[in-house]
């Protein structure tokens, strides 16, 4: 399929979350194919980040808005062994079952802010998923709320949200305020196929 005619290229003009939810059930069988032609590689950088500050593989991690399971199966090829993951959209939520990584699987409402507090998540990582066309940009304060001290936050903002405004500027908010510190961000390859990079930034909740 030409890359013009792909879900990929209209999914910056979708609005409103229940219409987002439906986009993402209708792209589910086809979102790995198209994926892959454009050389996705944001999810393996950000488990291999995630690897470099958390070595015990029984820790619990949150995979956001994990989509159909790419995340999941990078942060499982990392060592990763305890890997939950949440995702407003029932058809992705089928695919990424398929991929057989996950301890569990939840579906929040499509307008939910993430809350995970209590969950004893060692680690929240957000590969492609708070962005233009994915969960929007609160879902970064929910995260860090979400994480007791020491917790990680791994967090990937493609070019689209950096040239948006709104979401880096949240992760700079938090550590300004001192509830956070940043223990690196790399800009690296999201969609080189396509030209598109993305940074993915690491935190630690202070
Ligand atoms: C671009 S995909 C990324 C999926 C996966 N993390 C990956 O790297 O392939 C974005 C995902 O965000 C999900 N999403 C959008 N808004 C969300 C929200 N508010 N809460 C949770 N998931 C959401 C979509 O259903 C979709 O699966």
């Amino acid at each position: 399929m030409p890359q013009e005619e792909g879900f990929l290229s209209n999914i910056y003009s979708v609005e409103g979350s229940e219409n987002l939810r439906d986009y993402y059930d209708q792209w589910a069988d086809s979102y790995d194919s198209e994926l892959a032609q454009s050389d996705y590689r944001t999810p393996q950088r950000c488990a291999q980040a995630l690897a470099r500050y958390l070595s015990d593989p029984d820790a619990p991690v949150l995979d956001f808005a994990c989509g159909t399971g790419l995340s999941g199966v990078a942060l499982y090829a990392a060592g990763f062994r305890v890997i939950d993951g949440m995702d407003i959209s029932a058809g992705m939520l089928a695919q990424a079952r398929a991929k057989g990584v996950y301890r569990k699987l939840v579906q929040p409402a499509p307008d939910a802010v993430l809350d995970a507090r209590g969950q004893g998540y060692a680690a929240i990582v957000a590969s492609g998923a708070i962005s233009p066309g994915a969960a929007p940009p609160e879902n970064i304060d929910g995260a860090l709320d979400s994480l007791a001290q020491g917790g990680l936050l791994v967090i990937s903002l493609n070019d689209h949200a950096l040239d948006e405004g709104g979401y880096k500027e949240r992760l700079d908010a938090a550590v300004a305020a001192g509830g956070a510190e940043r223990l690196e961000a790399a800009r690296g390859p999201h969609l080189p196929a396509l030209g598109l990079q993305s940074t993915v930034f690491v935190l630690r909740k202070v």
